[in-house]
């Protein structure tokens, strides 16, 4: 039996943990792989028969693996079940967390030939402490214009994991009438 791939770009292991969660409510009705985009792009999509990709944003920005991954697999990637989860804080507002108000990721589904055929976004975490001086100079400046957090002390996650699980039911039903 073939595979489902769970591929994911994080810097901070938020994106880590939302792919992690994936995979496991996956994993109760298909075989599962997890891994990072930032370690290996060299992987035979031939192995598999389903992708879910998900990526974080970092000053606008998904990783650059993200665009050469997808494109370099863009027609094996259209030709499953395949599915997009983007990740960033910019979605803590719900009316920015869908692919087309969702700024970053609207971009990106023009920008690459993939299609997936599911999609969605999820709020990430902001978490002060573990960031570096300038990082957390930036966030707290743009928390501040943007009526967030900016006690540098805390750690939020605003990751809806209700809303995870769901994406994760939908792939399996859009798997299951996809693949037999
Ligand atoms: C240095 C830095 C820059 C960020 N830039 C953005 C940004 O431009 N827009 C946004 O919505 N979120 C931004 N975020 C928030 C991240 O997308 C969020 O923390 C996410 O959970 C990170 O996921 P990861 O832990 O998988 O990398 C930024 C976070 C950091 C630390």
């Amino acid at each position: 039996m073939k595979k489902t791939l769970v591929l994911y770009s994080s810097r901070d292991g938020q994106t880590k943990a939302i792919a992690s969660y994936i995979a496991s409510t996956l994993s109760e009705t298909m075989m599962c792989d997890v891994q990072d985009l930032a370690i290996s792009m060299d992987i035979d999509l031939a192995n598999y028969q389903a992708v879910v990709i998900g990526a974080s944003v970092r000053y606008g920005h998904f990783q650059r693996a993200l665009y050469q991954f997808t494109k370099m697999n863009a027609v094996q990637l259209n030709a499953m079940p395949s599915a997009f989860f983007a990740v960033n804080l910019t979605a803590r507002k719900p009316e920015k967390r869908t692919p087309q108000t969702n700024a970053y990721t609207r971009k990106f589904l023009l920008a690459t030939p993939w299609q997936p055929k599911q999609c969605s976004v999820f709020a990430g975490a902001l978490r002060y402490p573990r960031y570096g001086w300038l990082d957390k100079v930036m966030i707290k400046l743009i928390m501040k214009m943007t009526g967030g957090e900016t006690d540098t002390t805390k750690e939020v996650e605003y990751t809806d994991w209700q809303d995870v699980g769901r994406f994760a039911q939908e792939f399996v039903r859009l798997t299951s009438s996809t693949v037999r």
